[in-house]
């Protein structure tokens, strides 16, 4: 049942205020984060291992900078196909995370079971609770998405992003490394979520107006530094399952040192850049595109818009975001920016070719 929409990939956007709501209130019990710390302890805890596939993984790469940031551990990721293979040392105190939406996938289940007799704890964040890889994790924390029938995942990755902020927001405590203050502004932060979101849907119409044109195009380049980083390569993987035009993403950082040699008028470059610590950066970097005349979509908030707005070819005007939760809230333009443009080239949101919602074959 879409619910009046045409797609579910759309049906599964517009839920993303309602299902972060659920979670939320499933996980916070008053100012508390409810989840077990007799079944995870993260005093004990001195490295997090976290493993998935596609855009699970990049809800992981996410989560490596809150929990290094936030709770001052180092954090491991990697994809499941590479690390199940590699056979890396576990410690004993490293907990193993495994994120995963169907928890079914074949290469994040082979990590899980790599890991099971050498990590300290096996944790898993899953939107299918009866799932195989939650069946075998010590602990199974559920995202609480609702079934996602879309192929692209969308609300699952905002739900896992919800999750794992709110574990690493627990191991900042657990670790003494913010003040109960601290967290307390972090979680006010985050109830804000299906609100902002919710008015980052209107950004529908300008979105779509670009996408007309994105549609045309044969490559597009995704820009993002610290956490949008990547986010950028959440939003080019959309973009490239269900449109199928070619997309990269890269940190910003990283654009003079090769990418920037793909820049001409017909390469569209979406820069991802809230008004944060790294912004002035970003847009140093985006003016090297639009010196080689590449056509800036400029996704930011309205400081930003006013400060660096100027030579984009498209501006998008997000509502004002904690810094540290602008991947959530920045999730939903790079959702619609794909969806959009498949709409544009008419090619099969909800079933792609050559994909399969859940890949239970390595
Ligand atoms: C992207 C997508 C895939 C999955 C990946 C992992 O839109 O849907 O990249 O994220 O196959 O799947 P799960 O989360 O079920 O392990």
């Amino acid at each position: 049942d879409k619910a009046g929409h045409k797609h579910f990939m759309s049906k599964e956007i517009a839920e993303q205020p309602t299902v972060i709501g659920n979670a939320l209130a499933y996980y916070l019990d008053g100012g508390n984060i409810d989840i077990p710390s007799d079944a995870l302890d993260f005093e004990q805890v001195d490295r997090l291992t976290m493993v998935a596939c596609g855009t699970a993984f990049y809800a992981c790469l996410t989560a490596k900078y809150w929990f290094e940031q936030l709770a001052r551990l180092p954090v491991e990721v990697d994809v499941a196909s590479e690390f199940r293979y590699r056979e890396p040392p576990i410690s004993k105190g490293t907990v193993a995370l495994f994120v995963s939406q169907s928890g079914e996938t074949a290469d994040t289940l082979a990590a899980l079971r790599y890991c099971a007799e050498k990590a300290d704890r096996i944790v898993s964040v899953v939107n299918v609770p009866e799932s195989s890889i939650a069946r075998e994790s010590d602990l199974a924390l559920p995202i609480l998405a609702g079934a996602e029938i879309g192929v692209a995942s969308t609300k699952a990755f905002t739900c896992q992003l919800t999750v794992l902020f709110l574990l690493a927001l627990k191991a900042a405590k657990a670790r003494g490394t913010l003040t109960d203050d601290q967290i307390a502004k972090h979680l006010a932060d985050l109830q804000t979520m299906p609100g902002l979101i919710q008015q980052a849907m209107d950004l529908a119409g300008p979105i779509r107006s670009a996408a007309r044109q994105l549609a045309e195009a044969r490559d597009i380049l995704f820009l993002g530094r610290g956490l949008m980083y990547p986010l950028a390569h959440e939003g080019a993987l959309k973009l490239k399952e269900i449109s199928y035009i070619h997309a990269e993403a890269y940190a910003s950082g990283e654009l003079k040192h090769g990418p920037i040699a793909l820049i001409d008028k017909h390469v569209p470059v979406v820069v991802m850049a809230p008004r944060d610590a790294l912004f002035e950066k970003t847009v140093s970097n985006m003016h090297e595109v639009m010196a080689r005349n590449g056509k800036v979509l400029l996704v930011t908030d309205r400081q930003g818009a006013d400060e660096a707005g100027d030579g984009a070819w498209k501006v998008l005007r997000m509502p004002p975001v904690s810094p540290t939760l602008a991947p959530i809230l920045y999730a939903v333009p790079a959702q619609l920016l794909a969806y959009h443009t498949a709409i544009a080239k008419g090619t099969d949101v909800d079933q792609p070719r050559n994909l399969a919602k859940s890949v239970t074959v390595e």
